[in-house]
């Protein structure tokens, strides 16, 4: 059985396989997953994550059990996330869980009889997304992940895309990283690598950007800064830089932006489905 519940547990083989899969397959439909059913397991809300992962099984001829408010599942009566996961991995063969506590998706691995997918674990992980996010500069970069200046902005406390790409990004050659943010939402220092620029201040890196990630301001977890790039800003980019943003977006991109084409952050949604089908199929068939 294959779970997957963080970055780590994907080699560079194994997300070049899934890449140079959804390059040449895209959404293809089969029927590959005939009779295998996905449990969607959502404690959180989620719009790209729980609807492409249906999307995926369902075009690779497979079933969900959507469970995406657990507000009108048992868990409402009490019932614990590990009993949750025994019950739904005796009726389905694979489960995709989003969970509002770090180590969540590891807790269920230990209890249930099929593969857990990481959906989100709090301020954890997010591999799935890593997968998706890999791909866009993957694909976008001749084939290759070595050799950029990444500049991560936002709610980098709190935000599991940010620590989840910074991991895979990390493996690669010469990347440079540079953080920006308010000092109450820098980057956690064990993720953090040893080499990197950090400062409060955009307009110090944009030059120099060639992968802009731009993420929300995390709320829910407490957090309060407010901000949001202009136009003026983002056109500082290089021609060949690209913006990325995991969603949803609030104020941090101008709408006016989106036809750009350094603007890649539809294209990641389209590209989690292909990078779901492939993914599901290797763990399922
Ligand atoms: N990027 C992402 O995880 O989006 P959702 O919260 O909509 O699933």
């Amino acid at each position: 059985m294959q779970h997957l519940l963080s970055v780590n547990d994907m080699s560079e083989d194994f997300m070049i396989e899934i890449w140079k899969d959804s390059l040449k397959n895209k959404d293809n439909p089969s029927n590959i997953l005939k009779g295998k059913i996905l449990t969607n397991l959502f404690y959180e809300p989620s719009t790209r994550t729980s609807s492409s992962f249906y999307s995926a099984m369902v075009r690779k001829g497979g079933s969900v059990i959507p469970i995406n408010n657990v507000k009108f599942s048992s868990v409402t009566k009490g019932e614990s996330l590990e009993d949750t996961i025994i019950a739904m991995s005796n009726l389905s063969d694979c489960i995709v869980l989003r969970h509002p506590e770090i180590g969540a998706a590891t807790r269920a691995s230990k209890v249930s009889s099929v593969p857990i997918i990481n959906g989100g674990d709090g301020e954890g992980e997010h591999p799935t997304q890593t997968l998706l996010d890999g791909f866009t500069i993957f694909s976008n970069n001749n084939l290759s992940l070595d050799n950029l200046t990444i500049t991560f902005i936002g709610d980098l406390k709190n935000g599991r895309t940010v620590k989840s790409l910074v991991k895979l990004l990390s493996r690669y050659k010469n990347n440079k990283f540079n953080f920006v943010s308010p000092e109450n939402l820098r980057i956690p220092e064990e993720i953090r690598p040893k080499s990197c620029f950090e400062t409060n201040n955009i307009d110090e890196v944009l030059e120099r950007t060639d992968i802009l990630y731009v993420t929300r301001v995390q709320v829910e977890r407490g957090s309060s800064h407010d901000y949001a790039l202009n136009i003026d800003q983002l056109n500082r980019l290089g021609k060949k830089s690209i913006v990325m943003h995991p969603l949803p977006r609030v104020n941090e991109i101008p709408k006016e932006f989106d036809q750009d084409s350094r603007a890649k952050y539809f294209d990641q949604m389209k590209y989690g489905l292909w990078c779901r089908m492939s993914l599901l199929e290797k763990i399922l068939s």
